[in-house]
């Protein structure tokens, strides 16, 4: 059973997966706090601390959380934790763990409890339903039917709040078109309920991937969900970060981009099988191509703005589509201008960046 074996010795899979949780809290925690001063993390299915030799989310939080409050101008700022798990003995190991760290005494751990997430959730929500102070969720389970879209609706709706939620979506994928599964049966019940397309064939895992998330969007009416694809070429697990904050997805599009060959998919074995996979990462990225310059061509004009909004959305960045923008005005493809319509050649000018400060027009030339 994977519950005998997970915390004994860390997989490539599980590895990737605590390497992105890593990387976001490290990346999200000092803008947050700059702002903020004071935010809430909760880990729900955190586990027993350590798996192996290796730190498991909790101990990978603590960890981040005392470097990320040594930085001076973030002296006063204040990190709140919430642990749990329903597993007892995962939970004591993880109070053994902790009592054995040094937390730095702006790190506040409120809670280590031992619940079902079913029934913690309520009291949680109701605690936290006119909190303001931001919110990060990693949910963390083994199997898809621990969490339901509902769940996801209730936290998402709290105030500024973002969850990274792990996926199998292998198991659910390889069954998804299997229409003879019963009504009842948990992985029908998941492919009905987070996918757009429901039971049906799908053309690949990507395709499968983009209807969960088009799914999550559209029940949670979010404007940013993020997906990333793990894969050791025969498992294959699922991160997906909602939000509703561009700079949260932008920032997953720059893990995601820095972690893979092709922006999505995590590739695990990528050491020997990194020229096999460099074919997967330009279709992609041709295909984003093709899909911005057909919307340019159908639009005709588009504010920096826009393309940068676009891009993000489509999982990459502005220093991405930057490069497109260059090489169709090289190719007399478009035509920029300044918003007093006056043409603006030099490309530093463009403003395709993070940070927007002027509005700049990409027009198509037909
Ligand atoms: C994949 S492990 C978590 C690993 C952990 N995030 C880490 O990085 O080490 C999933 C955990 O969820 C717990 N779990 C499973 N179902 C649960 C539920 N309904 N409520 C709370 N915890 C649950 C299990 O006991 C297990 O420790």
């Amino acid at each position: 059973m994977v519950t005998d074996s997970f915390f004994d010795k860390q997989t490539g899979l599980t590895a990737a997966k605590i390497k992105i949780f890593k990387e976001y809290i490290q990346g999200y925690l000092p803008k947050l706090l700059t702002t903020f001063e004071e935010c809430i993390i909760a880990d729900l299915f955190c586990g027993a601390g350590k798996n192996g030799e290796e730190d498991g989310s909790p101990l990978v939080l603590i960890d981040r959380s005392n470097y990320i409050l040594t930085s001076p101008h973030l002296k006063k700022a204040k990190i709140n934790i919430v642990f749990n798990d329903q597993d007892n003995a995962n939970i004591e190991n993880l109070n053994n763990e902790i009592s054995n760290v040094e937390i730095n005494d702006n790190i506040n751990i409120e809670q280590i409890t031992n619940c079902k997430f079913d029934s913690l959730l309520p009291e949680l929500l109701e605690e936290l339903k006119d909190n303001r102070l931001p919110k990060f969720f990693f949910l963390d389970p083994y199997t898809y039917s621990n969490i339901k879209m509902e769940n996801l609706k209730e936290i998402m709706n709290l105030q500024h709040t973002e969850v990274l939620l792990f996926i199998p979506i292998f198991h659910s994928y390889r069954f998804a078109s299997d229409t003879t599964m019963p009504e009842y049966h948990k992985t029908r019940i998941f492919v009905e309920k987070f996918t757009t397309k429901g039971v049906t064939d799908y053309s690949g895992i990507d395709d499968f991937m983009e209807s969960v998330k088009q799914k999550i969007l559209a029940d949670l009416e979010l404007d940013y969900v993020r997906p990333v694809l793990l894969d050791d070429g025969g498992k294959k697990n699922s991160l997906f970060l909602l939000t509703k904050h561009q700079a949260g997805i932008l920032l997953m599009n720059k893990i995601a981009i820095k972690m893979t060959d092709d922006g999505s998919t995590v590739k695990i074995k990528a050491q020997n099988q990194k020229s096999l996979f460099g074919v997967e990462e330009s279709t992609k990225f041709d295909l984003f191509t093709q899909r911005i310059i057909k919307l340019l061509e159908n639009q005709k004009n588009m504010s920096n703005g826009e393309i940068i909004e676009y891009t993000i959305r489509e999982g990459y960045t502005p220093k991405y589509v930057y490069k497109i923008m260059v090489e169709l005005f090289d190719k007399s493809k478009i035509k920029v201008y300044d918003s007093d319509g006056k043409e603006v050649i030099s490309k530093k000018q463009w403003n395709i960046a993070e940070k927007i400060t002027k509005e700049i027009y990409f027009k198509w030339e037909d």
